[in-house]
């Protein structure tokens, strides 16, 4: 089955009804949702190229203030921000409308915008245990990872491991190309195990509209 295609005219990818409907389902049960497949080879491979295209990695700050010393001790990945010029980018950030615009009127999440890097962590590189928002502060709702690492290979480490309540020894998820992961941000401790391999991604937030998204989600 065929879950996304291009379609010719406009150059964008379509969001399956089907993924659609698992992404609802599991965020609406438990919060996080993991979809292998999410992208086929043929839509995750511009993706992949790209973000081994990009040049410009800049190491990843934690929040303002942070020292590099205190912040390489807790993350070591590098990353880029998505830019519309470029078409692989744009695909992502259009699929990702997609999925705002249905979760939104599924779930009333109040999701507004979307920010996005791709996250390059070279062999030794790791993500300890956070949060991606904290309660009451910042306005990232809903987390998204995509995975690029087309011969991932077990053993390479790197997996994201999430800390649902309840699972002391986490859920390790492998960073396999095309896999998606999505969360609520607030909810989720999680971790990126140090990789051996090199390890591409595109993580991204939604976030809500910080003083009106009452008014904003109306006219959705
Ligand atoms: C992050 C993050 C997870 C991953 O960038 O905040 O947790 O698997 N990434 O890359
Ligand atoms: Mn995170």
């Amino acid at each position: 089955m065929t879950n996304l295609s291009f379609c010719p005219d406009s150059d964008r990818v379509r969001l399956s009804d089907a993924h659609l409907a698992t992404l609802v389902s599991a965020l609406e049960a438990r919060g996080w949702a993991v979809i292998d497949n999410f992208l086929h080879e043929e839509h995750w491979r511009p993706l992949a190229v790209r973000a081994k295209t990009i040049e410009d990695y800049r190491r990843a700050g934690i929040g303002r203030g942070t020292d590099l010393q205190v912040m390489s001790a807790i993350r070591r990945d590098r990353i880029h921000w998505l830019e519309e010029v470029e078409a692989a980018d744009r695909h992502w950030l259009a699929l990702m409308e997609q999925v705002r615009v249905g979760v939104n009127r599924e779930l009333f999440l109040g999701l507004f915008e979307y920010e996005s890097h791709f996250a390059y962590y070279p062999p030794g590189a790791f993500y300890l245990r956070h949060v991606d928002a904290f309660k009451g502060e910042g306005n990232r709702r809903l987390s998204t990872v995509l995975y690029l690492n087309g011969d991932w290979q077990p053993g390479d480490g790197g997996e994201l491991v999430l800390y649902p309540e309840g699972y002391h020894a986490g859920i390790a998820i492998a960073p396999r190309a095309g896999t998606l992961v999505a969360f609520l941000s607030e909810d989720l401790p999680h971790e990126v195990l140090e990789t051996r391999a090199e390890r591409y991604s595109i993580a991204g937030w939604f976030r809500i509209n910080g003083s009106d998204s009452v008014h904003l989600d109306t006219a959705l």
